[in-house]
């Protein structure tokens, strides 16, 4: 195999095109069949070579690529387990009352006088994910997700990541022993992973339970092995020989065994006791480098355990005592708004900072418009924020008592502040509602917005541009080579030198994407509209739009007139929301700036209007199949529209033509048994000639 530097372009996309489609069939062979047909490192092999190929040669990363599929389905893709004893769960007590009811009524079901001792183990309840791990003669082989308690997933590989779990026993453990307990993720590690994940341009965890299940579960154990992961145990499943008597004697077997067994956990004699033990975690909690939700009794014999028993899902043995969510008071400083990808403005209060539950807080999400209003929510207003397992805090509500006497209500923006055009709220066709959100309509020049309508300015469906993919936009306009379509035109003349003296570009693949772009310099009006991101204007409206008005300047003419709306919803297909929508649009002086610096760059071809009625094929439906070698498929589609045809994907008794190139399959075979008409390539051009 020929080393990875010395590929030529072409080559390189050869070998690319290969491996996207081998790296697929191992994938099924693996995943979908269990069986698959290479070892684990000749598959590694070609993924690495996939991945050093696209290194070098960025323009030819595929859309199918096999490196934008790590990880990915993952749910599908783990084998199921089925417990050998189903994983429980825990009924909850919330009030202290619910604890001493607890407490009594197991002494009176076992019958207990008032002198009988009755211990309780009681240990802090972590908020992770639970997981079963067999062993057996003392070796790790088997680990699970509690799933639905009778079946999980089996997620070994990535629980041998996990440093806490140990792989070979110590002591004389059982035989047959499966040890359960909660997998988690300390705040620090938490904070460092989402600071990585966003850096990195992926999204978040919300809280360091969801940041452990989602380690826990990719695809791919190496990327658990970087995820800091801990493991504490507390409970057991299948056990061959029982090591103990009482729980707490199991959990100091389990330490001996060479597991981590929780420090807090204390044996507790009286309700008394356990709710002192509740108080006493419930004081430390906010100190504690991990989340923990509760605390748990169990009682501590196991022989009591037995007589006990269950009562469907849960254990008449335990309970679970749940803390309230962490609350705290502080003070509105500021409310900002944030504009997302799509230009939606979001709502953030920006609190004077303040711990709750041991994390420090200085934003809470308002939501939207609505949420604000309900809540009354207005700055300079002290507040309860409350944290419910999440990162992202929540306003309970305002302390009315403190509020400054010269406060006024919030006023929402009707101006998105990142880049000054006019906010909106749609409102419903159905329901006459208003929608929750307001939304920029500065779609072309939002900077918030700008890699998002970007992508979708290059995707195929739009201007098409080959070897500009999701990655080289973001890279070009955090690098400020792009900020709007216009500047992609722009890119050979203004900064050709920066590209090719960009990391993995050079001379050829600068050229190429530039040959690329300039092929684009002639579009089609319904494509060239489609690419504007107009919001609920897509592939099929914009074809609409393009039939009906013909040329580029008819449309803007049109929409800049103050007939617009009903100019617009004169065109079948098009309603309320679509037309106000495209007058939003218009009505937005950055938008029509953009548009006249893109049509400085482009030609916008007219449509053609359909020569309905002397045409031979107006009224048709015509299905192409195989390759087209004079035009490309889309083009072909096109015209046969253009001419008053119905272009169909598929062959039925209504199709009247079948236009079948070199390699047509089974449309053919279905064309035939029908009796349609079956024309190549040069006859379909002459019929419509
Ligand atoms: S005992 C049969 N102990 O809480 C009892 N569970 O609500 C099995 N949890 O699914 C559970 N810390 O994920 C137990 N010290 C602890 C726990 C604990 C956290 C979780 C566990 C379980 C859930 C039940």
């Amino acid at each position: 195999m020929k080393p990875v530097t010395e590929l030529t372009s072409v080559e390189a996309d050869k070998e690319l095109e290969t491996l996207a489609r081998e790296i697929a069939e191992h994938d099924r062979r693996y995943h979908g069949e269990d069986a698959p047909t290479i070892s684990d490192a000749a598959y590694d092999a070609l993924r690495q070579r996939n991945a050093a190929i696209e290194a070098r040669f960025p323009l030819l990363v595929r859309a199918d690529s096999p490196s934008h599929r790590v990880g990915a389905k993952a749910s599908e893709k783990f084998a199921k387990v089925l417990h050998a004893k189903p994983m429980l769960s825990l009924d909850n007590a919330f009030a202290d009352e619910d604890v001493t009811d607890f407490v009594a009524r197991i002494r009176r079901f076992l019958g207990l006088n008032d002198e009988a001792e009755l211990a309780f183990t009681c240990e802090p309840k972590i908020d992770g994910l639970s997981a079963s791990l067999r062993y057996e003669n003392g070796v790790f082989v088997q680990g699970a997700t509690r799933g639905d308690g009778s079946e999980g997933e089996d997620i070994t590989a990535n629980l041998r990541t996990v440093k806490d779990i140990p792989l070979r026993l110590h002591g004389t453990p059982p035989k047959i022993l499966e040890v359960r307990g909660e997998v988690y993720m300390t705040h620090t590690d938490f904070f460092a992973l989402n600071q990585r994940q966003e850096a990195a341009g992926d999204k978040p965890f919300a809280n360091p339970r969801n940041s452990a299940a989602g380690s826990v579960r990719q695809l791919d154990p190496s990327i658990t092995a970087a995820r800091p992961l801990h493991f504490f145990a507390y409970a057991w499943g299948e056990v061959s020989e029982q090591p103990a008597a009482s729980q707490w004697e199991m959990l100091q077997a389990f330490k001996r065994f060479g597991f981590v067994v929780n420090p807090l956990i204390r044996r507790c004699l009286t309700a008394e006791e356990i709710l002192a033990f509740y108080r006493e975690i419930g004081s430390a909690r906010a100190s504690l480098p991990y989340d923990i939700d509760g605390v748990v009794y169990k009682v501590d014999d196991l022989e009591l355990q037995s007589r006990l028993g269950f009562v469907s899902r849960s254990p008449r043995w335990a309970i679970a005592h749940k803390f309230p969510a962490e609350q705290a008071e502080t003070v509105v400083e500021a409310i900002d708004i944030q504009v997302g990808r799509t230009g939606k403005l979001t709502p953030v209060a920006k609190l004077t900072p303040v711990t709750v539950g041991g994390v420090v807080v200085s934003n809470a999400t308002l939501h939207n418009q609505d949420e604000i209003a309900r809540k009354d929510v207005r700055v300079g207003d002290s507040v309860v924020v409350q944290r419910a397992g999440d990162v992202i805090p929540q306003i309970v509500r305002v302390i009315l008592d403190k509020r400054p006497s010269k406060s006024t209500p919030y006023e929402f923006p009707t101006i998105c502040p990142v880049c000054g055009s006019h906010a909106v709220r749609e409102v419903d066709e159905k329901t006459g509602k208003q929608d929750v959100d307001v939304r920029c309509t500065g779609g072309l020049i939002c900077p918030a917005q700008a890699v998002e309508r970007l992508r979708h300015f290059v995707s195929r469906n739009a201007f098409d541009i080959e070897g500009m993919g999701e990655k080289n936009i973001q890279a070009f306009y955090d690098d400020g080579l792009i900020k709007e379509p216009a500047d992609i035109f722009r890119l050979g003349k203004d900064h050709a030198e920066a590209i090719r003296n960009r990391e993995g570009w050079g001379e050829q693949s600068a050229t190429k994407l530039f040959d690329a772009i300039d092929r684009r310099r002639e579009i089609g009006l319904d494509r060239f509209i489609n690419a504007l991101g107009i919001r609920h204007v897509g592939e099929t409206t914009a074809k609409l739009l393009a039939r009906h008005f013909h040329s580029l300047d008819a449309f803007t003419a049109a929409m800049k007139a103050e007939t617009a709306i009903a100019d617009l919803v004169a065109v079948e297909g098009i309603g309320d929301i679509v037309a106000e929508a495209i007058q939003d649009f218009f009505a937005e002086p950055h938008n029509i700036a953009a548009l006249e610096r893109l049509r400085a760059e482009v030609t916008v071809q007219n449509v053609a209007a359909p020569i309905s009625s002397g045409s031979p094929v107006a009224g048709k439906t015509v299905v192409f199949t195989g390759t087209l070698e004079k035009m490309t498929r889309h083009e072909a589609k096109a015209r046969a529209e253009a001419l008053g045809a119905k272009v169909a994907s598929s062959v039925s008794k209504k199709t009247d033509i079948l236009i079948a190139g070199p390699g047509a399959g089974s449309k053919l075979a279905e064309a035939q048994k029908h009796g349609v008409q079956v024309l190549d390539e040069d006859a379909w051009l002459a019929l419509i000639a």
